[in-house]
C-alpha cells in the first residue's frame, strides 16, 4: 500500500511559523504527518501547536524512546512517502550536505528510503552566497528536490530570493511529486477563463467562465509529470504551481498565444469560454447615452480548438461543450465537427462558475459519465483518461 505518512522536517527560521498551516494542509488532505523539529526551530514554533495540529507527537531528540522499536531516527524514515523539511535553513543545507547527523533531523535525513524535500528558506544575501548556491547544487546532485525558494518580502525588511514558497504552494508541490506520471515528459497547453471583447474603453462582452475548470486542469496535468502552460482569459485564480500562465483579454489574444506555443505541445485542452462574436468596430471613446435604440453590429472570432485540430501537425486535442440542452447530442456532434478525439460535455447551467460539475466524456470509444464532484476531482479523472487515451496512440 502506498504510504501515507509525510515526516515535516522544520528548522530555525522565521518561515516555521508557515509550517504549522502546511501540516493543517496535509492533515486534512489525509495524510498523516509526523513533525521533526530541530533545536533551533523551537526558538520559532511550539511544539504543542504542531502536536495540536497532527494529532501526533513532536519529536525533537535523537534519543527519543517513543517510537516502536525505541529508534526514532530509523523508525519515522520508515514507511514514508516523503520527508519533507520546510524551512530549511542555510544552515541545514550545509550539514545535509556534509552529511552530518549529529540531531535527530540530520540523522533521519541519512537513515531514510523515502525521497527528501526541501523548502529552503533564509535573507537573500544567504540564498545569494556561492556558499549556499555550491549546497544547493550539490542537494539537487544528490537526488534531493528543492521546493523554492520565492522572491519577495523578506522578515529581514530586504526584497529578494530567499523567502520560503506559501504553505499552500507547498502543499501543492508535495503532494504533486508523490502523484503517478503518466504525462511525463509531454507539454499541455490549456486555454481558461472567459475572454473579453471590448465595445468601448469602459465597456465589452464576456461571459460567466470563472476559469476554475481549465486551472484545476492546469493543477493536475501539472501533478501527472506534465509542462504546463496556460493561457487564460480573465479570472480572479491564482496560478497553480509550477505553471507557466499568460494572460490574455480578447478571442484573437487567446488564438495568438496558442498559436504562438501549440508547435512545441503534444497536448492541448480547450477549456476556455472563448467569445464567438466580438464587435465588430470596438471604439476608442466611451459611447455616450441617446434616447436612440443601438444597435450592435458583431463580427464572428476564430474558433481556436478547431483551427489547432485542423493542422497537419495537430496535438491531441480535447475539447468542452457547455450545452443548455441536448447535452450529449450536441456535445458528440461537436466532436466531429471540430475533428477532436475527445470532447467533455456538461450542462452549462450547472457547471460555468460553480466548484463542482457533472460530466460526459465523449470519445470515439463511446461515452464515459462522471459523477458529480469538486471541479479539482474531476479534472483528476480527465486527466487520467487523457493520458490513456494518449498513450494507446
Ligand atoms: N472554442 C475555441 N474557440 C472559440 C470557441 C470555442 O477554442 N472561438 C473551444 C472551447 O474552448 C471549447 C469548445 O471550443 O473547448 C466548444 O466551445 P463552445 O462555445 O461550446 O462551442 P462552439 O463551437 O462555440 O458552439 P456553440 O457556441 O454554437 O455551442
Amino acid at each position: 500500500m502506498t504510504p501515507t505518512r509525510i515526516v515535516l522536517g522544520i528548522t530555525g527560521g522565521i518561515a516555521a511559523y508557515k509550517a504549522a498551516e502546511l501540516a493543517r494542509l496535509l492533515v486534512k488532505a489525509g495524510y498523516s504527518v509526523d513533525c521533526v523539529l530541530t533545536e533551533a526551530a523551537t526558538h520559532f514554533i511550539g511544539a504543542a501547536t504542531l502536536q495540536a495540529i497532527t494529532g501526533r507527537p513532536v519529536y525533537q531528540d535523537l534519543w527519543d524512546a517513543r517510537v516502536p522499536n525505541g529508534m526514532a531516527h530509523i523508525e519515522l524514515g520508515r514507511d514514508t512517502a516523503a520527508l519533507l523539511i520546510a524551512p530549511a535553513a542555510a544552515d541545514f543545507m550545509a550539514k545535509l550536505v556534509h552529511g552530518r547527523a549529529d540531531d535527530l533531523l540530520s540523522t533521519l535525513c541519512l537513515a531514510r528510503d523515502c525521497p527528501l524535500l526541501i523548502a529552503p528558506a533564509m535573507n537573500r544575501q544567504m540564498w545569494a552566497h556561492p556558499a549556499t548556491q555550491r549546497n544547493a547544487a550539490q542537494l539537487i546532485a544528490d537526488g534531493v528536490t528543492l521546493l523554492g525558494p520565492a522572491a519577495g518580502e523578506q522578515a529581514c525588511g530586504e526584497t529578494g530570493l530567499g523567502r520560503m514558497l506559501e504553505a499552500a504552494d507547498l502543499f501543492a508541490a508535495l503532494t504533486a511529486f508523490l502523484q503517478p506520471k503518466p504525462l511525463a515528459e509531454l507539454r499541455v497547453l490549456i486555454t481558461a477563463g472567459p475572454t473579453f471583447e471590448p465595445i468601448d474603453p469602459v465597456r465589452g462582452l464576456t461571459n460567466l467562465s470563472s476559469g476554475k475548470m481549465g486551472y484545476a486542469l492546469a493543477v493536475c496535468a501539472h501533478a501527472a509529470g506534465a509542462v504546463v502552460t496556460l493561457v487564460s482569459g480573465p479570472t480572479a485564480l491564482a496560478t497553480p504551481w509550477g505553471v507557466t500562465r499568460i494572460d490574455i483579454t480578447r478571442a484573437d489574444e487567446m488564438l495568438a498565444a496558442v498559436e504562438g506555443h501549440i508547435a512545441d505541445c503534444e497536448i492541448f485542452i480547450a477549456v476556455a469560454a472563448v467569445a464567438d462574436y466580438r464587435p465588430a468596430e470596438p471604439q476608442t471613446s466611451k459611447i455616450k447615452k441617446t434616447d436612440a435604440a443601438m444597435t450592435l453590429q458583431l463580427t464572428p472570432t476564430t474558433d481556436i480548438l478547431a483551427r489547432i485540430a485542423a493542422r497537419p501537425d495537430a496535438p491531441f486535442c480535447v475539447g468542452f461543450a457547455a450545452e443548455t440542452e441536448a447535452v450529449l447530442e450536441h456535445a458528440a456532434e461537436k466532436r466531429l465537427k471540430k475533428g477532436i478525439p475527445l470532447i467533455v460535455a456538461n450542462r452549462a447551467q450547472d457547471t460555468l462558475g460553480h466548484d463542482d460539475a457533472t460530466c460526459v466524456l465523449i470519445d470515439a470509444h463511446g461515452t464515459h459519465p462522471l459523477a458529480r464532484a469538486p471541479k479539482t476531482e474531476i479534472a483528476a479523472q480527465i486527466i487520467t483518461h487523457i493520458a490513456h487515451l494518449y498513450s494507446k496512440g
